[in-house]
């Protein structure tokens, strides 16, 4: 057969084979849905695994606090109740100033090499996995409430009162030099900080319409 009459014949074929296949598809699509409808299991099959969750249990859960400030808690706590928390549940392992670790860094407003900051390569090299901190990356102070509300101390995750997290986040706040020593955190007063690291990040989700 000539190549100018074979290829019209096999795209036909191929065409007719490939319709085959989406109508049988759906038949299989229709029979399957219908047929899970009709077997919906008798109430005395049901395992009964566990439990209706009440609206508490579900607060609980809740509490994701976006970059803008909302879902913030009320509550507040100033720099100074934070520096007695931050050495109770958090410096033996974040270190006293924040820099030590052995987890991970907290304080340094500058990046990867900090022109503010002369020492800064030497403690890099000092503490080689504590290059990146929050006050150098995170571009929102919410996002700190947020994460050490839920995640920290690390042996105790949700052990803080809102209270004590607005202290721990303005105190942190202020070894970063983000706000003064006098500063108060609350629903209010934490979403107007001003992160570094805003101008180091790029939002997938801009909130700037
Ligand atoms: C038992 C050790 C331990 C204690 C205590 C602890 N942390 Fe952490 N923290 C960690 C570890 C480990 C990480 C890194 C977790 C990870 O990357 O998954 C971390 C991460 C963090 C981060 C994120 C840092 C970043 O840039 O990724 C913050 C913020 C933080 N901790 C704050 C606190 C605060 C505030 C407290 C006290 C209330 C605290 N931590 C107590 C071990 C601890």
């Amino acid at each position: 057969m000539r190549e100018d009459m074979c290829c019209p014949v096999l795209l036909a074929a191929r065409a007719t084979v490939q319709l085959g296949v989406v109508v049988l598809m759906a038949a299989v699509l229709l029979a399957v849905g219908g047929a899970s409808e009709a077997q919906t299991p008798p109430s005395s099959m049901v395992i009964g695994l566990g439990q209706p969750l009440s609206t508490a249990d579900i607060e609980r859960y809740a509490i994701t606090v976006f970059p803008d400030g909302s879902n913030l808690p009320p509550g507040r706590g100033s720099v100074e109740q934070g520096a007695r928390l931050y050495a109770m549940h958090c410096a033996s392992c974040h270190g006293a100033q924040g820099i030590e670790g052995p987890a991970a860094r907290l304080v340094g407003t500058d990046g990867f090499i900090g022109w503010s900051d002369p020492l800064r390569p030497l403690r890099v090299r000092k503490y080689p996995l504590q290059v990146l901190s929050v006050g150098a990356m995170w571009p929102y102070a919410t996002t700190l409430f947020d994460y050490v509300r839920r995640g920290m101390p690390l042996h105790a995750p949700k052990s803080l009162t809102d209270d004590e997290v607005y202290a721990v986040t303005a105190h942190l706040l202020h070894l970063n030099g983000l706000v003064p020593s006098h500063a108060v955190m609350d629903r209010k007063s934490l979403p107007l900080v001003v992160m570094p690291g805003r101008a180091r990040t790029v939002s997938a989700w801009p909130l700037e319409p």
